[in-house]
């Protein structure tokens, strides 16, 4: 495997530590190395010692162990090279050699920028033939058209079946378990739809700011950071249909229809229908933290969004009249992310009291499912209460380690199961809905309303709901 950005934040804080856990529980297959790939120049001695103090801190205490490290960073290699420049893959050709003709992955951990010339690249270098993988992060471009072309340059050098678009969403335990509670039980399919269910709420809060990535974020915002990707890979989880086989064009086909079927917001309706907001200097777990506009590497006028909520609908025969609101900040008051199916009222009330069924699907801090059912509470009179049905994910499986998003999804790649990464068809589905969003607000000229760091996000975001007689779960 060779990764692109070797030094880069998501290389040493999340593919390291998820290959190192891979190795530890023997899945990595034996002759496997990795090849890291950055511009500094660095002996590979001082990448292992990079990498390590990473691991380190980002793997579980109890599952590092120096033993085990020296096995797994014998198959670490680094390589300086800059991949912008034609002549440094030649170069690395001849560091490859004979190695690896079984089979490579190429792991894009760079800036989208970047992901053209990186496979032309590979292909005039002649490292590209139909042995070889390539997998690129999320987002795939900045627009539709920086998509299409992206795509189309990829797809010029590697059949659609090698290349791994990845949405580490996908890889959530939780987010999976969605598909079990939806296709493995009978009980909530007939009552999944227009009809029985009132509203749904995505909502992805995070108290984390911007860290160092703010040259990315800037350009990017929560709308093309987490709500084109994420946020609507989860949507599409939850309005599908059932995928007629569990594998990887299947479950793709539905996942496009969802996104076909999203009503445009245009005109009007991005000033009614969506919100975006940006955080200003407040309090996160007791600690002040400074204004977005004054992170490192932000531009001090800065109208990007860091924090968005919207009202989506999906336009077809199960989901008609239902509204699909959307969440996502950064610097929010905690970090939880959370699907809620609120259910509508019973259709005649025989007691006084009572709220409608909720299903919450917890995926972080803790992983969880729990329906909200009314009961009676003890004593005279019937008195009712709303109590937890509990499917504590976590409880239930306790006597087995909980894997990261991306373990799974990288030992995927490795197998070449591609059921959990996004086609090309439905990144740009997703673009081709959010790209009249972001217009629309430099049409209107919206600019982000101001929230303050550790806060619930801007008045307007509640008032998305309240004025249709809802409210996010806070
Ligand atoms: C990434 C975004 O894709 O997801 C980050 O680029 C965000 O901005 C992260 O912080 C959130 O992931 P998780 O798994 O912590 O919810």
């Amino acid at each position: 495997m060779l990764v692109f950005g070797g030094t880069g934040d998501l290389a040493l804080h999340k593919l390291l530590p998820a290959l190192y856990h891979l190795h530890r529980d023997g899945r990595l297959p034996a002759d496997m190395n990795i090849l890291a790939l950055a511009r500094k120049p660095i002996s590979v001695e001082d990448y292992r010692k990079l990498a390590e103090r990473h691991c380190r801190a980002h793997v579980p205490r109890a599952s590092f162990d120096a033993e085990t490290w020296r096995a797994f960073s014998a198959r670490l290699d680094y390589f300086p090279m800059d991949a912008s420049q034609s002549a440094d893959y030649s170069r690395l050709a001849r560091h490859l050699g004979s190695h690896c003709q079984r089979g490579r992955i190429y792991y894009l951990a760079t800036a989208p920028s970047l992901f053209e010339d990186i496979a032309a690249y590979l292909s005039i270098a002649g490292l590209a033939d139909a042995n070889t993988r390539i997998v690129l992060e999320k987002p795939i471009g900045h627009s539709l058209e920086s998509a299409q072309a992206i795509n189309q340059s990829i797809g010029k050098v590697f059949q659609e079946t090698q290349v791994f678009r990845i949405d580490h969403y996908l890889g959530k335990e939780t987010v999976q378990n969605l598909m079990a509670l939806r296709f493995a039980n009978a009980l909530f399919e007939p009552i999944w739809r227009a009809g029985h269910i009132d509203h749904v709420q995505i909502s992805v809060c995070e108290t984390l700011g911007v860290e160092n990535r703010g040259s990315y974020y800037d350009q990017a915002g929560a709308m093309r950071d987490m709500l084109q990707n994420h946020l609507l890979q989860l949507l599409c989880l939850v309005a599908m249909e059932a995928p007629v086989r569990f594998d990887a064009e299947a479950v793709r086909n539905e996942k496009v229809k969802i996104l076909e079927a999203l009503k445009p917001i245009a005109g009007l309706d991005v000033r009614d229908k969506t919100v975006r907001g940006q955080y200003t200097a407040g309090r996160i777990g007791g600690q002040e933290v400074p204004a977005y506009y004054f992170e490192k590497n932000v531009d001090n006028d800065s109208d990007t969004e860091t924090f968005v909520a919207l009202q989506a609908e999906v336009d077809n025969w199960r989901w008609a009249g239902v509204p699909f609101f959307l969440r996502t900040g950064k610097r929010m008051a905690k970090k939880s992310s959370e699907i809620v199916i609120q259910f509508k009222p019973v259709p005649h009330r025989l007691f006084h009291e009572g709220q409608a069924n909720r299903l919450l699907i917890r995926l972080q801090p803790q992983e969880s499912i729990s329906l909200q059912l009314m009961a009676k509470s003890p004593g005279r009179g019937m008195h009712l209460e709303p109590v937890e049905l509990d499917l504590n994910l976590a409880q239930a499986f306790r006597q087995r380690r909980r894997w990261e998003a991306y373990e799974r999804l990288l030992l995927d790649v490795i197998e070449g199961d591609s059921t959990l990464f996004m086609r090309r068809d439905e990144v740009e589905a997703a673009w081709r809905w959010v790209d009249p969003i972001i217009s629309g607000w430099h049409a209107f000229y919206q600019r982000p309303r101001p929230y303050p760091a550790g806060s619930s996000g801007p008045e307007q975001a509640h008032s998305l709901l309240e004025q249709q007689g809802k409210a996010w779960l806070e």
